[in-house]
């Protein structure tokens, strides 16, 4: 093992997946597992089969559909689990098990109500039972971030004795401060007898926005593994974010470490992520956000004129935005299409193209240029194949000095429906109407309009987030009319809200 390479294991198919709203499908999963692989990353963690059948079917997809990286599947310490593991990952061509138990005292009171010792011989158990299924083993100390580093020394000698390839360090609250981390990976380097047998790997959550931070300080001192997700996606405040660890050991040569990312394959995935899990990126976020590289206050951008690197550390084409791309228009081709959406890392069948040409070719009709995000979306439009409730028409008036009122018609598994309301607004008003329809107690507790690139044309996005019985749906809509998209989320969420 070279001792400068830094190992990138990907989890966004598995902790940023598991975001309420960003759910991905089979489909979009395998072409977020094929962007990753094509961006270099060495492990993706594609799911936690033993959660839901729809997870196990996609580790069993992605280790069909990509090649070179290791397809990693998450269990608990616990028999069943590895067994549908391993089972789901019959046909990767380099396999890993991810299997672990919370080890800090919080953990093993509250969760486990057990002991340490019970805890420390439920790791070494599982390590051993997933060992006779593949050869490579991570172990996680869920909560090693709080656990007492004595203890967390003990824990990962035996599950190296065990047979773990890979001791991953999870600091799952995102709580430590970058110096507390970074000295729990050395007192792990410096106490456990035999941590040259295996990798240490670093999981960091971010809480006090200190993920990234953390990460480093677990790389800078002795670390070889970062688990990390694009766009930084996760859990709560989400996890270390892809681009800003890869970026930093390359702007950062000093260091002496490497990594196989193509960081030229960065901002498109990024956009794809974002469009395909319906997750905005913060515009100021470090690499990727749409403000990452504008430079607005006048000295700014009068030493950026001068010389780039006055105030640019990083240039942009380095991520792959290329700011020269091209911006289709109604009189782009089919092969325009095909060419743009394959350098976002988007490959369609010739069939799916067709009709997503001919839906770029109505959106070209109402707006002047479509930009990548216009043109992600439109691939990913398949989302509402097989709802039962469709919008057929909808009409809304709104002005000054004048009573908003939408009229709707709904096609309801082909039966017919239509209602008209106020509102104190137009989207007020038809959600209204719908209302009147569809009597569900349905509570709105979110509701995002985002316009994607700029102009009074642009397509707009609407996320809502409802409530309905006791539980939380997500549902997203897009049009150039921001009603329509508003009712087109709604209308997702009662789908989802009257299927379940
Ligand atoms: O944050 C965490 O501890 C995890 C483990 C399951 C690896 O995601
Ligand atoms: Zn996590």
């Amino acid at each position: 093992m070279d001792k400068n390479r830094v190992y990138f294991f990907d989890t966004t198919l598995r902790d940023g997946e598991q975001v309420p709203g960003c759910q991905l499908n089979t489909v979009e999963k395998i072409q977020v597992a094929k962007a990753l692989e094509g961006l270099g990353v060495d492990v993706i963690e594609a799911g936690f089969p033993i959660s839901s059948p729809g997870d196990f079917n996609s580790v069993v997809e992605i280790s069909k559909a990509v090649t070179w990286p290791t397809i990693c599947a998450l269990s608990r310490a616990v028999e069943k689990d590895i067994d549908v593991a391993a089972e789901a990952l019959k046909y990767a061509k380099h396999k890993r098990i991810h299997t672990g138990i919370g080890t800090s005292d919080s953990h093993i009171k509250y969760k486990f109500n057990a002991t340490r010792e019970e805890i420390l011989e439920r790791a070494v158990r599982a390590v051993k039972y997933a060992k006779k299924y593949v050869e490579d083993i991570e172990f996680y100390a869920e909560d090693a971030g709080r656990t007492e580093n004595e203890f967390l020394a003990r824990v990962v000698e035996a599950v190296i004795k065990a047979g773990a390839t890979v001791v991953n360090i999870p600091d799952t609250t995102g709580y430590c401060l970058p110096q507390e981390y970074g000295a729990k990976i050395k007192y792990l380097c410096d106490h456990v007898d035999g941590i040259e047998n295996a990798i240490i790997s670093t999981h960091c959550h971010n809480d006090l926005g200190m993920a990234t931070a953390n990460t480093v300080s677990g790389i800078l001192n002795g670390a070889r593994q970062c688990e990390v997700t694009i766009n930084g996606i996760g859990e709560r405040a989400g996890n270390t974010s892809l681009e800003e660890v890869a970026m930093i050991l390359r702007s950062h040569k000093e260091l002496g470490l490497q990594s196989g990312i193509n960081t030229q394959k960065i901002y498109p995935l990024s956009r794809m992520v974002s469009s395909l899990m319906n997750m905005p990126v913060q515009p100021n976020k470090a690499i990727v956000g749409r403000n990452a590289f504008a430079h607005s206050s006048g000295i700014h951008q009068d030493g950026v004129l001068k010389n780039v690197q006055t105030y640019e550390i990083i240039d942009p084409r380095d991520v792959g935005i290329d700011n020269n791309a091209i911006v289709l228009t109604a009189r782009s081709g089919h092969a325009a299409l095909k060419y743009r959406l394959e350098v976002l890392g988007v490959h369609l069948s010739d069939e799916r193209l067709d009709k997503v040409y001919k839906d770029f070719l109505d959106l070209a009709d109402k707006k002047k240029e479509i930009h990548d995000d216009d043109i992600l979306l439109l691939a990913g439009a398949e989302r509402t194949q097989d709802h039962h409730i469709r919008v057929d028409w909808l009409q809304a008036t709104s002005g000054i000095g004048m009573k908003p009122v939408a009229s709707v018609g709904l096609d309801i598994a082909g039966e017919k429906f239509e209602s008209a309301a106020t509102g104190n607004g137009p989207v007020d008003a038809a959600i209204n109407a719908l209302r009147q329809i569809v009597r569900r107690h349905v509570t709105i507790k979110e509701f995002t309009i985002q316009g994607i690139s700029q102009g009074s044309d642009d397509n707009c996005k609407v996320h809502i987030q409802v409530e309905c019985e006791g539980r939380i749906y997500y549902g997203f809509g897009a049009s150039t009319d921001i009603v329509a998209a508003a009712i087109e989320a709604y209308v997702d969420c009662l789908n989802k809200c009257t299927i379940k």
